[in-house]
C-alpha cells in the first residue's frame, strides 16, 4: 500500500510541472457556470486542478444577483466563492455595471438623477459588502466605450452623469481592500478605443479616484494582429495599474463556417503570443489571465453566438487538453 502511495505521489509531482498553473509566475484562472460546477465532474475536476483565480461567467452581473428592486439572490454567487475558497483559489468579481444583463425592474426605473444615483450605489454597495473579504478585486464598470471611442449610451450613462467615477468610489467605500478595474474588450484595432480608456483612466487618476486595474477582456481570434494586441499591452502598462486578461479566448472560427474543421496551429502560436506577452508585464502589474470558461463545449462563442463549430480554448469538448495546452507548457517551461 505504501509502496502505490509513494507511486502516486511521485506521478502526481511529476505530473505537477506539466501544469500551465505550475508554470506561470502569475495567477491563472478561469470563469465557471455554476450547474455545471455542481453537475459535471470533469469539468468540476479541470476547474479545481487547473487554476488559481475564480470568476463567476454570469452570476455576479446585475440581472442575476439582484433580481428585484427589493432582493438580491447571492445564492450561485456564493456557491462559486465556496469553491473557489475550497480549492483554494482567488475570487474574482465580476461586473458591477454593465449595459448588459440588466434586469428588467432597472430598465423600468423611474426617478431624477438622485435616486438613480442611490439606486446604482445600493446596488454595487450590497454586492461588494455581501463578498467583502472574500472577492480580491472587482471589475467595476464593463464595457462602457464603443468602438469610436464615445461613451456608450446605456441606462447608467442616460441618467448619472460620471456614472464611472461614481461607481469606482461607490465600490471603494464598500471594500477599500479590493482591486477595482476598469474592462473592456477590443481595443486591439481600435485605436479611439483604447485611447477612450487611457484618457478615462489618466481623469480617474488625475481626480484621485480609486481605480487599480485594467481588464482587457482578450476576446480575441485567430487573425487578430499581434502588433495591435502588443499596442494595447504596452499602453495599458504605461498606466502603472495592474493588468488582468480577463475574459482570454482566441476564436478559430470567427466568420462561423459550418465546414470548418479544427486547425490548431495557429492558435497554438496565439496563445504562446499571449502567454509571452503578459510574461513580459511588470511582476507587481500582473494581476492574472482569466480564460473564458473551461472547454470547448462550454465557451459562450458555441453557446452565446451560436457557432458550434468553434474551438476557442485549451481543452477540448471530451474534457481532454489539446495541443495548445501542451504546446504552451512546454514553450514556458524553456522561456524560464
Ligand atoms: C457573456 C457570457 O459568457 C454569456 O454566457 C452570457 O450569455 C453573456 O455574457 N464580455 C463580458 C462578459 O464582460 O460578461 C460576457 O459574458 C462576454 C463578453
Amino acid at each position: 500500500m505504501k509502496l502505490i502511495a509513494l507511486l502516486l505521489s511521485i506521478s502526481t509531482l511529476v505530473n505537477a510541472q506539466d501544469l500551465l498553473k505550475n508554470v506561470v509566475p502569475f495567477r491563472l484562472g478561469a470563469s465557471v457556470n455554476p450547474r455545471l460546477l455542481a453537475e459535471n465532474e470533469a469539468y468540476r475536476n479541470i476547474a479545481s486542478n487547473e487554476f488559481t483565480s475564480m470568476t463567476a461567467e454570469n452570476h455576479m452581473k446585475m440581472m442575476l444577483i439582484h433580481p428585484a428592486a427589493d432582493r438580491f439572490d447571492f445564492s450561485k454567487g456564493d456557491e462559486i466563492v465556496a469553491f473557489a475558497e475550497k480549492t483554494g483559489k482567488r475570487m474574482h468579481g465580476h461586473t458591477l455595471v454593465w449595459h448588459n444583463q440588466v434586469p428588467q425592474w432597472m430598465k423600468d426605473f423611474q426617478g431624477d438623477q438622485k435616486a438613480w444615483e442611490a439606486m446604482l450605489k445600493n446596488h454595487i454597495q450590497t454586492v461588494v459588502t455581501h463578498y467583502k473579504g472574500r472577492v480580491s478585486g472587482w471589475d467595476v464598470v464593463n464595457e462602457s466605450f464603443l468602438d469610436d471611442g464615445s461613451l456608450r449610451p446605456s441606462l447608467w450613462a442616460d441618467h448619472i452623469p460620471d456614472y464611472i467615477a461614481k461607481s469606482f468610489q461607490w465600490a471603494h467605500e464598500a471594500d477599500p481592500n479590493a482591486t477595482l478595474f476598469y474592462n473592456d474588450y477590443g481595443q486591439d484595432g481600435h485605436p479611439k478605443k483604447m485611447q477612450a480608456i487611457l484618457d478615462l483612466v489618466a481623469d480617474l487618476q488625475k481626480r484621485k479616484i480609486p481605480i487599480h486595474g485594467l481588464g482587457l477582456q482578450m476576446h480575441i481570434n485567430v487573425d487578430s494582429k499581434r502588433a495591435e494586441i502588443q499596442e494595447v499591452i504596452s499602453k495599458s502598462v504605461q498606466t502603472g495599474l495592474s493588468i488582468h486578461f480577463s475574459e482570454l479566448d482566441i476564436a478559430v472560427n470567427p466568420k462561423n463556417n459550418p465546414e470548418y474543421s479544427y486547425e490548431a496551429s495557429a492558435q497554438n502560436e496565439l496563445f504562446t503570443f499571449v502567454f509571452k506577452a503578459y510574461g513580459a508585464i511588470p511582476a507587481k502589474q500582473q494581476y492574472g489571465i482569466t480564460f473564458w470558461n473551461v472547454t470547448d463545449k462550454d465557451s459562450w462563442l458555441r453557446g452565446y453566438f451560436k457557432r458550434p463549430k468553434e474551438y476557442p480554448l485549451l481543452f477540448d469538448e471530451t474534457y481532454v487538453k489539446k495541443q495548445g495546452y501542451h504546446t504552451l507548457v512546454n514553450f514556458l517551461q524553456h522561456a524560464k
